[in-house]
């Protein structure tokens, strides 16, 4: 899978995570930090969602977003329509976020997910392609309206 480059976001909830996860991706891929800068100075997680849609312009560009719970950062993320956030638990959730949904920004939750299955789920995201075929039809679906 071609992949251009990879922003990284958090709230402080997520902070000390995308630190870790940033120096282990770095080595591979163009990582590119949008913040937050600090686990003790408390952020409104959606401001990160919002700078992460803002950052994705290409096909070849991805995401990962970091909060507590990954949730409240996912959701307000998948209120761009350039955006397709997959909250993920584990590989399998990670792996077909991918080949079923082509999923662009993985979240997940620094407080309910270990660093191990975390660095695993990195690991089956970047590295699996959009099975297209059936899912093709369903992806241009998500999105409606204006
Ligand atoms: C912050 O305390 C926490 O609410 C946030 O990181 C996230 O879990 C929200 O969904």
């Amino acid at each position: 899978m071609k992949v251009d480059k990879i922003f990284i976001a958090s709230d402080h909830a997520g902070f000390e995570v995308k630190e870790q996860i940033k120096e282990l991706l770095m080595g591979k891929f163009q990582v590119v930090d949008l913040g937050c800068d600090s686990k003790d100075i408390s952020v409104d997680y959606p401001d990160f969602s919002h700078k992460m849609a803002q950052n994705l312009q290409k096909d070849d560009d991805f995401g990962i977003l970091i909060c507590g719970t990954g949730i409240g950062i996912s959701i307000a993320a998948n209120r761009h329509k350039n955006v397709r956030c997959a909250l993920c638990h584990d590989v399998s959730t990670a792996k077909l976020s991918r080949e079923h949904n082509n999923a662009n920004v993985i979240a997940f939750g620094a407080r309910v997910v270990g660093l191990s299955v975390i660095i695993d789920m990195l690991d089956a995201f970047f590295n699996t392609q959009f099975a297209g075929g059936r899912h093709q039809n369903r992806v241009e679906k998500i999105n409606f309206g204006d």
